[in-house]
């Protein structure tokens, strides 16, 4: 072993290195070729001669990840700058790149933002056949340009550069998978990966545009080899990680209460109707609460309330007072909600810039009209100024954008770190939940060095979109960094009266007519009007210059309003000179809406004819209105006009506004239950579905979630017969319960615990049974070799719920425990937060002894709890909660009584 390690060190970088080890065969060998660094405008590497080796030494030694045995070359550049590069192998078959600059190096960069400027390891894709990859990509942790498929086929969605930064490479089949996880260790704020390719060779390094590196700067890459299977892979690469980062994250309490949110697709998100803002609105949400004892614990303000300036960044980031006449603290008080707090980017004019008469220090980047602040000190500021008005979770939305297009961030390689370092130390400091929003997968990455970051959205926004809630691999990616993964808000009911989502989507309101709502088309239209598929916006680079949903794909838009409509180019690429692109527009809803909502007495559209298709006529200063135009000035039923000169008739018109319906709102609150991260409900107050989100708390409204969030299996990435098989569980004390979440699986799978990734979960003996559809009624008790059949659960947004229960052995029998039937997740750590298993020796006989089984039970005073339990018979037990606090339940007696205190 030894030797040949020597012999590596040798010429490592001609030489094979065989990355993986044993198991399957270890089928992945990445091949490590010659890196090279970019000096002085110059790219320079080993096989020119240019950076030449003066020096290579190897030896061993231990850290976080345990003991290792390195490999170190140092270099030389024309200029005499050392470049180290050295490999760690340890025990476990981890491997850490190193690159480190200890006098720096100067003029690095390469023009490309997603190229890089040095690069170590290089890595050569294996030759084999089948080899396959998963890279997530874009916002939302990944989610947005998530991507899998095969090296030899389809190499065009593979994620690198600014989109990139996590790639696992794995090959083999379902239960005999061989993988490698390669991300950065250190600074990925600051590292790329590029593929090239034609050579097929993965480059990791600083990032291509930085101008300079300075002295001592080093970054770190970490390779995770594993035999297990993919979702353990992601799990074991995550560990590392945290292991070598040693933080610990801050207890969460916005992630374990019911909370209020109004984002984007919520009913009141920019939107205070039916009342005139939008304090009062949320007013009839806590009235609401109150009157049906629904016990939401945190209120989630969205961009809404907040001053924008140039380019829709952070002006100020202060109340709005027509939105919020008695401030936030005014609402916090009101309610007693302890507040999440929506920010995003800052504008070029931001008030806090010193640029713009401002006291702190920002790096203002005039033509992206955006700004960066440089210090702590305004974290610090910002933050105590929101703690005096209720902040108790910060949400940094856009987090993509801030770093896209600040072009600083870029040709410095400090400041993407440091920014998020600064307002991490700023949160942590005073007790500050962090929540990352649209996310980079570097971002992500870097929040493992975080203690405040303990949330992530990991999907785009809710607005009703079909998609939205396939979580199921970034909340993986979550989950391995122990990060809270979030779904967004959802709508609780099917309705939510006039609030319009249908393929048309909310733009912020004008600030002179607060009210007047303007929505952009949103749907899913991919052809023009003649019938020619569109050409994705991606594809162009118009997803990097308009922001909005869906303009990754090829879908019509009118992205800021630059057209009279939807439109698509038809026939545009980065070939063609950009004169030439070809446009079409859409055959789709019109969005730049001209309907009415409630009554319509806000509507100030242009419609002018009425619903038997009579045109208006003007009203000629009446109501002090000048035009042939449907209006409600009077506060009648709806909007109406005169349709004759002598104004002797009127008629009502009919453009009310089309109603959206959320399609499941089960499956909605189902996922964002089992996701184990936050939960937001979005709707209007007399919408709040009281029974359906009760299944997923208790009645102080803590969430009653699983240990670990739904994730994918394995075979997610093998074949579409799996989307969507997830799983969690939960764990109390030394009990495993199994959560098998299918949703629109048409085939009835056979699969095994291993499969399922639920291994540890099947005991001796283990139930597993539906309780979600109720009429579902599958239940089956299985040993852990038998492989389960499963129901199949196909329909378009449709899903079954199964849960596992191990066998426990007592006296009077087996039994399993199924838990709270009720709730979404049946045996919750939430809950039930201990079971005993006791034996005592009987008085009459020495040799007979009776077990008995107690469950420690968490309740809120008033609270009925009831469980349900299999063994000779199905029985259920009912505690009763006189007080806040913990019961025993005794499963031989059926008895649950009070806790004694010790
Ligand atoms: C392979 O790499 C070489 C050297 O970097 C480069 O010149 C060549 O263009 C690459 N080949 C392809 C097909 O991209
Ligand atoms: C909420 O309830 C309070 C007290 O009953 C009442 O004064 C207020 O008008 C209500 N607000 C809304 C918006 O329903
Ligand atoms: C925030 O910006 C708005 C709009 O420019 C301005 O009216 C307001 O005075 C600013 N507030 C603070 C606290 O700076
Ligand atoms: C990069 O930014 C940091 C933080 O503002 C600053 O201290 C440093 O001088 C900058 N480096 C360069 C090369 O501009
Ligand atoms: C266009 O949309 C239709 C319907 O949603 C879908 O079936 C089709 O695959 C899409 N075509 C492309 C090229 O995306
Ligand atoms: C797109 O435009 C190019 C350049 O004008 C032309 O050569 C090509 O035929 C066009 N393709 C289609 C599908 O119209
Ligand atoms: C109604 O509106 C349309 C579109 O703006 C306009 O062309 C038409 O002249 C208007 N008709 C009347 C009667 O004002």
């Amino acid at each position: 072993m030894f030797a040949t390690r020597l012999v590596a060190a040798v010429a490592w970088w001609l030489l094979l290195t065989a990355i993986c080890c044993g198991g399957v065969a270890g089928i992945l060998q990445l091949e490590q070729e010659a890196p090279f660094v970019y000096d002085d405008g110059q790219r320079c590497d080993v096989e020119t001669g240019c950076l030449s080796a003066a020096g290579t030494s190897e030896g061993a030694g231990v850290d976080a990840l345990g003991d290792f045995y390195r490999e170190q070359t140092i270099y030389l550049t024309p200029n005499g700058a050392p470049v180290t590069l050295s490999t760690r192998y340890y025990d476990n078959g981890i491997q850490v790149f190193r690159q480190e600059f200890s006098s720096g190096l100067q003029g690095t960069s390469t023009g490309d933002k997603d190229a890089v400027s040095t690069c170590f390891p290089r890595l050569r894709l294996p030759d084999v056949p089948d080899l396959r990859y998963i890279t997530p990509g874009g916002y939302m942790a990944g989610w947005t340009l998530l991507s899998h498929g095969s090296i030899a086929s389809d190499l065009n969605w593979f994620r690198d550069g600014e989109d990139g930064g996590f790639v696992v490479l794995f090959s083999g089949e379902i239960g005999a998978v061989s993988s490698v996880v390669i991300s950065s260790l250190t600074q990925p704020m600051a590292t790329n990966v590029k593929l090239d390719r034609g050579n097929l060779t993965l480059d990791w390094g600083v990032q291509g545009q930085a101008e300079d590196i300075h002295a001592d700067y080093a970054s770190e890459v970490i390779l995770v080899p594993g035999e297990e299977g993919i979702g353990e892979n992601i799990m074991a690469w995550g560990n590392a990680l945290r292991q070598y980062h040693t933080t610990q994250k801050i207890q969460d309490p916005s992630a374990e209460y019911l909370s209020y949110y109004t984002d984007n697709g919520a009913a009141h998100y920019y939107n205070p109707l039916p009342y005139g803002n939008l304090h009062d609105a949320l007013m009839s949400v806590y009235n609401f609460s109150v009157q049906h004892s629904l016990p939401i614990r945190r209120l989630q303000l969205d961009s809404w309330w907040y001053h924008k300036g140039a380019g829709g960044g952070v002006k100020n980031w202060t109340e709005i007072p027509a939105f919020l006449p008695h401030g936030i603290a005014g609402l916090s008080q009101a309610t007693g909600w302890p507040i999440v707090a929506h920010n995003r980017y800052f504008s070029s004019d931001t008030d806090y810039a010193q640029q713009n008469g401002g006291s702190y220090l920002f790096t203002v980047d005039e033509e992206e009209q955006k700004s960066l602040p440089l210090d702590q000190v305004f974290w610090d500021d910002l933050l105590d100024d929101a703690l005096a008005w209720g902040l108790d979770t910060y949400e940094q939305d856009w987090l993509d954008r801030q770093y896209l297009f600040t072009s600083a961030i870029h040709t410095n390689l400090t400041l993407g770190s440091s920014w998020l370092n600064d307002m991490n130390t700023a949160a942590l400091e005073r007790g500050i939940n962090i929540q990352y929003c649209m996310s980079l997968v570097r971002q992500l990455l870097h929040s493992v060095t975080l203690p405040a970051v303990t949330q992530i959205r990991v999907s785009d926004d809710y607005i009703l979109q079909p998609d939205q809630w396939r979580i199921g691999v970034t909340s993986l990616l979550a989950h391995a960094l122990q990060l809270r993964p979030y779904k967004d808000v959802f709508w609780s009911s099917h309705k939510n009266p006039d609030v319009l989502f249908i393929d048309c989507e909310l733009l912020a309101p004008d600030l002179n007519q607060p009210w007047r709502l303007m929505h952009l088309y949103g749907g899913r239209a991919n052809v023009s009007e003649s019938g020619k598929p569109c050409v994705a916006w991606r594809d162009i680079g118009w997803d990097d210059l308009y922001y909005g949903s869906g303009m990754d794909l090829n879908l019509c838009r009118n992205p800021e309003n630059i057209k009279d409509g939807a439109f698509c180019f038809t026939n545009a690429s980065f070939d063609m000179p950009e004169e030439s692109w070809e446009w079409e527009y859409c055959d789709v809803p019109v969005c730049e809406v001209d309907c009415f909502t409630l009554s319509g007495v806000l509507y100030v559209g242009g419609q002018n004819v009425t619903q038997s298709g009579r045109p208006c006529v003007d009203w000629g200063g009446e109501y002090g209105i000048d035009r042939a135009v449907c209006r409600n000035p009077n506060n009648d039923v709806a909007p109406w006009c005169y349709v004759t000169e002598g104004h002797t008739e009127r008629d009502y018109c009919d453009n009310k506004c089309p109603e959206a319906t959320e399609p499941n709102p089960a499956l909605q609150a189902a996922v964002s239950t089992l996701s184990a991260g936050p939960l937001g409900v979005g709707d209007k107050a007399e919408e709040l579905n009281v029974d359906l989100i009760m299944k997923s708390c208790n009645a102080d409204g803590r969430l009653l979630h699983p240990s670990k969030p739904l994730t994918v299996v394995d075979g997610y990435f093998f074949s579409a017969d799996y989307r969507e098989v997830w799983t969690a569980y939960s764990q109390v004390e030394s009990y495993k319960f199994g959560i098998i979440f299918l949703a629109e699986v048409d085939k009835a799978l056979t699969m095994t615990a291993s499969e399922l990734n639920l291994a540890d979960a099947f005991t001796t003996s283990t139930v597993v049974f539906s309780n979600y559809p109720q009429d579902l009624g599958y239940r089956r008790v299985v040993s852990p070799e038998e492989a389960l059949d499963l129901p199949s659960c196909g329909g378009y947004l449709n899903f079954c719920l199964l849960y596992t229960a191990p066998l426990i052995q007592t006296d009077a029998g087996d039994l399993y425990i199924l838990g709270e039937l009720e709730k979404w997740v049946p045996v919750s750590p939430d809950r039930i937060t201990d079971i005993v298993t006791t034996t005592t020796a009987t008085t009459t006989s020495s040799s007979a002894s009776s077990s008995s089984v107690t469950l420690s039970v968490r309740g809120v005073q008033g609270e009925s709890v009831t469980l349900s339990f299999s063994g000779a018979n199905d029985f259920s037990v009912t505690c009763v909660f006189q007080d806040s606090g913990m019961m025993t339940l005794n499963v031989g007696d059926q008895t649950c009584i009070a806790a004694t205190v010790a």
